[in-house]
């Protein structure tokens, strides 16, 4: 591999570790816990998995732990920056505890388990990849591990491995498999252990057990180095207004955060859209009302965010994309390879009238997308939405009528912008350096302490590396029962921006000024060395939220 400059330099840092994780470890046990909702019937499905206490490690006498285990990893979904350092932080603590224990990657994702694929994990291997993004080292993968003949399957490798336990490295979804997997596994009595870590871009994964999800900083601090880009770009030619979608599938965390960070002329919230029952065109209407204000004082440029998941959170596409969702799960084979027309035609007969009616508005290539195609776990692909040329367009044709009935005389011209992939595998930030050695290192402690079906955790965020404290949580702690693909699942409950906490309060409290003003914040790039107001700063949102 050839390495940049910057690969080279950056190979040779040395994430740093919680005090608990740095010597030996001592388990320290909390008192039984409950799920989120739903308990008799999440406690009904995780008979041996339910109620587990909550688990801290703290710095003492190591009590009992096994220290030989080979363990295998899998990293699961969406690349998120430091997915690879939450490896070294396993390999690391594994080789600490026995030098002759070994670690598995089995490759692009859960199906690399299923399917029998993986490689060993050396020292040799891991040196190209220390506080490196992406997930290359084995590859990412969308498999969905749910079904029992994927479990047995999964089990004939990891006896032939002499594995005792998998670490599935994923966001909410891949963690509620990595739960049902661990429930499995004991209640068959294999002894083979299941950890989870919490990951992905979107923020989503978070609660009161988990402060962030890994990814989230580096992704933002990324997005909003271009963001400022654009903005200085903007208010230098003051002629375009930069309608930018920005990544996070369902929440509008990455938005906000972006928002925070670069005080943008606008920043759509989808969570505030669903709250206030807007319609699209009420939300075309509010942005074309800033863009002819700014207009009137000669400013005939901006800039937009919009969240990636906003179409899912207009409350009428919402009811569509539900109805959708059980007629594909029904009847999706009937209609997905007819041919456009007769596919667009099927669906409209089987909708209800007012569902109907709503799919009937959209263009074509946007109703498509929400009448057919789910991703494994059954989510509507966002990304492939361009949300970003709905708006402007419906934004320029308002104002053109507008202009017409003289209410508007400015000058509208849009470019388009999607930063999404870019931000997935940046090199992490020291932040996330540090923050997913330290959950691989606590991942590996769960794993000596006999612990399965929890999700390794690092709390404590914006008091410094030295500060935090390790440990881990029931996954069944975070689980709440919700419809998906047409049935009633356990699944991990998503955060979604909540409006009454200080990131978005902070937010709401400056978009009028913003608004108006040109008061955009130029963050720059990623800093790895200087000072650490700059190289170690969290995220906007931890901030305000502790
Ligand atoms: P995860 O939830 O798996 O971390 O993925 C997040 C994400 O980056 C979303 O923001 C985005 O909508 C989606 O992945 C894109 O998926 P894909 O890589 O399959 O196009």
């Amino acid at each position: 591999m050839e390495k940049s400059v910057l690969q080279v330099e950056r190979a040779a840092y040395q994430p740093k570790l919680p005090k608990a994780l740095q010597g030996d470890v001592t388990v320290k046990e909390g008192a039984p816990t409950q799920s989120v909702a739903d308990r008799e019937e999440i406690k009904k499905l995780f008979p041996n998995t339910y109620g587990m206490p909550l688990v801290e490690f703290v710095p003492g006498k190591e009590t009992g732990a096994s220290r030989k285990m080979n363990v295998g990893v899998i990293l699961s979904g969406g690349q998120a920056p430091g997915g690879h350092n939450v490896i070294c932080g396993i390999f690391d603590e594994l080789k600490k505890l026995d030098p002759s224990n070994r670690l598995y990657g089995f490759l692009m994702g859960p199906g690399g388990l299923v399917d029998h694929k993986y490689i060993e994990i050396t020292e040799d291997l891991l040196k190209d990849y220390r506080n490196t993004g992406g997930f290359d080292m084995i590859g990412s993968g969308r498999t969905k591990l749910e079904k029992v003949d994927q479990f047995e399957k999964g089990l004939q490798i990891i006896h032939k491995l002499d594995i005792s336990a998998v670490v599935i490295i994923g966001g909410d979804d891949s963690n509620t498999n990595a739960a049902v997997l661990a429930e499995y596994y004991k209640a068959k009595g294999y002894g083979v252990q299941v950890i989870g870590c919490p990951k992905t871009i979107d923020g989503d994964l978070k609660n009161d057990q988990i402060e962030t999800s890994f990814g989230f900083d580096t992704a933002t601090k990324t997005y909003s180095e271009v963001i400022g880009n654009i903005e200085r770009d903007c208010n230098s030619a003051r002629k375009y207004w930069h309608f930018i979608k920005l990544m996070g599938r369902s929440a509008s965390h990455i938005a906000l955060e972006c928002a925070l960070q670069t005080q943008p002329n606008i920043c759509l919230i989808s969570e505030e859209i669903q709250k206030n029952d807007l319609t699209l065109n009420q939300i075309v209407e509010n942005i074309a009302k800033v863009v002819a204000k700014r207009a009137e004082q000669g400013n005939n440029f901006g800039v937009v965010l919009i969240p990636e998941g906003l179409i899912e959170f207009i409350p009428a596409i919402g009811r569509l994309i539900s109805e959708l969702n059980d007629l594909l799960a029904a009847h999706g084979a009937d209609y997905k390879d007819l041919d456009k027309k007769a596919q667009r035609d099927y669906v409209l007969a089987h909708l209800s009238k007012e569902n109907a009616e709503t799919f009937s508005t959209l263009p074509e290539g946007v109703a498509r997308q929400l009448s057919l195609d789910r991703d494994p776990h059954g989510n509507v692909q966002v990304s492939l939405i361009e949300t970003e040329k709905l708006l402007s367009e419906m934004v320029g044709d308002l104002l053109a009528k507008w202009k017409k009935e003289g209410k508007y005389n400015g000058k509208f011209a849009a470019q388009h912008h999607f930063f999404g992939y870019e931000g997935r595998c940046a090199a992490p930030s020291n932040f996330d350096a540090d923050y997913c050695y330290s959950l691989g290192t606590s991942a590996a402690q769960l794993i000596a302490n006999g612990k399965t079906g929890y999700m390794a955790i690092v709390k404590n965020l914006t008091a410094g590396p030295e500060n935090w404290k390790a440990g881990g949580v029931p996954i069944t702690m975070m689980m709440n029962m919700e419809k998906r693909n047409g049935e009633m699942k356990p699944v991990i409950r998503k955060a979604l921006v909540d409006l009454n906490d200080k990131p978005f309060k902070t937010f709401a409290a400056h978009r009028d000024e913003w608004a108006k003003e040109t008061a955009y914040v130029y963050p720059g790039p990623i800093q790895y060395w200087g000072p650490a107001s700059v190289c170690d700063r969290t995220t906007k949102t931890l901030e305000l939220e502790h």
